[in-house]
């Protein structure tokens, strides 16, 4: 059983998350249904993401999942319009889908840089467009977008992927006094290496321990449900007054 919060405001929210059929989104999906909210789901990974929908619902959550893939973004912004027309109203909108394929500065292409941004910037603008108006008329809403350290730590061999992320830290304070007015908060969560099934599989071998060793004060590994928890606190109103900030989970990485 868990030993993470509870939160009560939590229970019968509307949350929907882009990218969340596996890795961090995944934990996302299931910490929200945990704390009783409903959540409404995308990822370009079919299988994964109706076996994770089906097993939360045999569980008896209120969770729903369509297909996309979020570089299509009239297919994003149905996709929200058709979650929206079976549970609105939607209070929470986590912005969590990414590609980080490595790629060498000298063989980058401008399709190879468009592709980047369409995947790992692009869809977080307009899946707040699409939800944005509904939460400030409601003056109520979070929305949490996902960053990361890779650019601060000046992390090399991605520079399209950690060009898009930086830009996601700026594009959450475009709106937060737009926003804030209203009552709808704009947050970044910055995680720092959490070992997902992809993370393992793709870009790390046995010298995982070592690179956590030399940078990561905090012994042991972030967890996926480490980030989901500082999440869950970010589509709380126990963090009602929290907006327009980077919050870092690194284990004392940077
Ligand atoms: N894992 C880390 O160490 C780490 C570090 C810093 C930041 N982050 C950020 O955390 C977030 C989650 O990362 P993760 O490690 O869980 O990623 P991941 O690669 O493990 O999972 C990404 C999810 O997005 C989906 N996806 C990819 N392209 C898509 C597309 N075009 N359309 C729809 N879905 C698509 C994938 O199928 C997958 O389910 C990302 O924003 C990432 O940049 C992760």
């Amino acid at each position: 059983m868990s030993t993470f919060a509870t939160y009560p405001s939590l229970a019968g929210m509307n949350a929907f998350v882009t990218g969340g059929a596996t890795g961090i989104g995944a934990a996302l999906v299931k910490a929200y249904a945990a704390q009783g909210a409903k959540v409404g789901f995308v990822d370009i990974n079919a299988d994964a993401g109706n076996e994770l929908c089906q097993s939360l619902r045999d569980a008896g959550a209120s969770v729903w999942f369509q297909a996309v893939d979020v570089c299509d973004i009239h297919a994003l912004q149905a996709a929200i319009t058709t979650y929206k027309g079976t549970s609105a109203p939607l209070d929470i909108l986590v912005n969590n889908v990414a590609n980080d394929t490595r790629h060498d500065w000298r063989d980058v292409t401008v399709d190879d840089w468009d592709r980047a941004m369409a995947v790992n910037l692009r869809p977080t603008f307009f899946a707040i467009q699409s939800v944005a108006a509904d939460m400030i008329s409601r003056k109520k809403g979070a929305i949490v977008n996902f960053g990361s350290i890779a650019w601060k730590a000046k992390h090399g061999g991605m520079p399209a992927y950690t060009t898009a992320k930086a830009a996601i830290h700026g594009l959450t304070r475009s709106f937060i006094r737009e926003f804030g007015t209203s009552g709808v908060r704009v947050n970044t969560v910055l995680p720092g290496m959490v070992l997902t099934a992809r993370q393992l599989a793709e870009h790390y071998s046995e010298d995982v321990d070592e690179i956590l060793k030399q940078n990561q004060p905090m012994a042991g590994r972030i967890t996926e449900e480490d980030v989901a928890s500082l999440v869950m606190f970010l589509s709380a109103d126990d963090s009602k007054m929290c907006t327009g900030q980077e919050f870092t989970l690194d284990g004392g990485w940077l």
